[in-house]
């Protein structure tokens, strides 16, 4: 009965924790770090001297922003996915021409409208229709039948995803933009384990705090039981998968309650969280060939610690 008045993307998380965290190995979804504090403290993150991907981003943007709007080309709809704060955004919108519109995409939905609302006011002549929804789900953009599509999806968000799920959704991506769009992505690249663990395990203790903030939400919106700051945070990079993993650890046996279910944890034992996968550049070129998605154009940092690449849809 309860369900009946339950919000999908409510029913979805519980239907999602409580799945992960019954599976042997418990998993929950990276995409839940992001509420509206979770999404706080992805900005903070972005800021601390440990976590060079936004910087280095940025830098490379600054650089060739020219070269990227001139590949979007004229009077296109620019569709970003996994938007938050909407800064590398605007090095873009400076530079393109007569832009059909803007479709800002993401989960977190206070910080997106929040965020969109900021943008309005820089680009009163840009229309600009932020859109709340999972990407990874059924999702409307604008009716722009002339403009061409191109999809901006920036931050390396596309290595949350599990090989297979990011081929689903480079497909996806190509199906969207249709032949001839375009996509803009931004993918963080191999590199020495050192400065990758040091990323994601920061002095401040600030990832920590987001990983944990995915049990303070389950906590709150779900009435769990977790005691999120007793979970330990441990983030490591496995060369063989080419990933970073987050995990949430309990160093004591313990049963923990989410609504009327009860998990048993023994000594020791994790959540994994989140994988946030490393590319390199021939190797993803080829995987995105394969989902309809040819690569024009790379551009990267001197340190080759990240890769700004454009495709057009075959
Ligand atoms: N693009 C920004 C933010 C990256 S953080 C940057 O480059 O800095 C990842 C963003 O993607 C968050 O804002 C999060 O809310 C969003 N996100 C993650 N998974 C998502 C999903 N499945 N659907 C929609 N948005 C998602
Ligand atoms: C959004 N995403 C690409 C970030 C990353 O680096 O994988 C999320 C993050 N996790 C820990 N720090 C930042």
């Amino acid at each position: 009965m309860i369900d009946v008045k339950l919000a999908p993307a409510h029913r979805r998380f519980r239907a999602d924790v409580l799945a992960g965290l019954a599976l042997p190995r418990k998993r929950l979804p990276s995409k839940y770090f992001y509420d509206a504090a979770g999404s706080r403290l992805f900005e903070r993150i972005t800021e601390l001297p440990e976590y060079y991907p936004t910087r280095t981003e940025l830098g490379i943007m600054r650089r060739h922003a020219d070269a990227m709007a001139a590949r979007c080309g004229p009077d296109c709809l620019l569709i970003e996915l996994g938007a938050g704060a909407l800064t590398k955004v605007r090095l873009l919108l400076d530079r393109l021409d007569a832009p059909a519109g803007f479709a800002p995409v993401d989960v977190s939905g206070e910080h997106l409208r929040e965020a969109a609302a900021v943008l309005a006011e820089d680009y009163p002549a840009l229309a600009i229709e932020p859109v709340v929804a999972d990407f990874t789900g059924p999702f409307q953009v604008p009716e722009a039948p002339d403009a061409r599509k191109v999809v901006y999806f920036p931050g390396s968000t596309l290595g949350n995803f599990d090989p297979e799920e990011a081929d689903a959704l480079l497909r996806r991506i190509a199906r969207l933009v249709g032949p001839g769009g375009g996509l803009l992505l931004g993918v963080d690249l191999r590199k020495d384990p050192a400065v990758l663990e040091r990323a994601y395990d920061d002095a401040a203790g600030v990832t920590a705090a987001f990983n944990r903030n995915l049990l303070v939400r389950i906590d709150r919106e779900l009435g769990g039981d977790f005691d999120a700051p007793s979970f330990r945070h441990v983030a490591f990079y496995d060369p063989e998968k080419s990933r970073v993993e987050m995990h949430l650890v309990t160093d004591v046996a313990r049963r923990v309650r989410v609504g009327t279910s009860t998990f048993a944890f023994l000594p020791g034992e994790s959540i994994h969280t989140e994988n946030s996968h490393k590319y390199d550049v021939p190797e993803l070129a080829a995987r995105a060939e394969a989902c309809g998605l040819r690569l024009d154009e790379a551009w990267t940092d001197p340190r080759d610690y990240f890769a700004v690449l454009y495709f057009t849809a075959a």
